[in-house]
């Protein structure tokens, strides 16, 4: 199997657990994202996943790891990105990966929801100020969908809505694909005659 890592930013707990299962799964590196200083560090990896957190729509650190990914010339690049939303939430994290990566992204990085929860514990100072601040907005709403009155509910308090099942698929997708590579390597390397 080539070479690969793991690369987790993590707030509260969620994105580095997943990513701990991976590495764990699939005998591969890991690295906080936080430790990385430039992308020499990734260098010698074929594929690097990132596993980062959703953010107010956006991806936690998705642009400094787009320079890293760059500057370490690793070949491939996987994301996971976990959040408050459950897997059910289908349209809405089309919608987060259609606002978050590019048209050639979409194509190219395989990329993989993984349903964390909240935890106001472990949370920032500033996190949980924005969170207020989105729990007042709720409240002072006038008319609600059963999708606000969801989320208002959902955000009144730590939950955790993880795991072990969230991140098969994304293990599954780099057996499947290494063992392709391997195949074609050694069908390149089988003589002719
Ligand atoms: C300020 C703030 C904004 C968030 N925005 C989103 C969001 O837009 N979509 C979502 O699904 N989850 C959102 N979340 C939830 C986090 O993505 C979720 O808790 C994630 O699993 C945290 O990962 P971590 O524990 O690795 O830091 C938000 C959390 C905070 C504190």
């Amino acid at each position: 199997m080539k070479k690969t890592i793991v690369v987790y930013k993590s707030s509260t707990g969620f994105t580095k657990r997943y990513a701990q299962m991976i590495a764990q799964e699939t005998h591969c590196a890991i690295a906080d994202f936080q430790k990385l200083r430039d992308g020499r560090q990734l260098a010698g990896y074929d594929t690097v996943i990132f596993g980062s957190r959703a953010h107010a729509g956006s991806i936690d650190g998705l642009k400094k790891m787009r320079k890293l990914f760059q500057a370490s010339g690793a070949k491939r690049l996987l994301l996971f990105v976990t959040g408050a939303m459950p897997d059910t939430a289908t349209e809405t994290i089309q919608q987060f990966w259609s606002q978050n990566l590019t048209t050639d992204e979409l194509l190219h990085i395989p990329h993989f929801y993984m349903p964390g929860g909240l935890c106001y514990e472990k949370m920032s100072r500033g996190d949980r100020l924005m969170m207020k601040a989105a729990a007042v907005m709720m409240k002072r709403k006038k008319h609600k969908s059963a999708a606000d009155l969801e989320f208002e509910r959902a955000i009144a308090h730590s939950y955790d809505i993880s795991d072990r099942k969230y991140m098969e698929p994304l293990v599954a997708f780099l057996s499947n694909s290494s063992a392709i590579v391997q195949e074609m390597c050694e069908v390149e390397n089988r003589p002719l005659f």
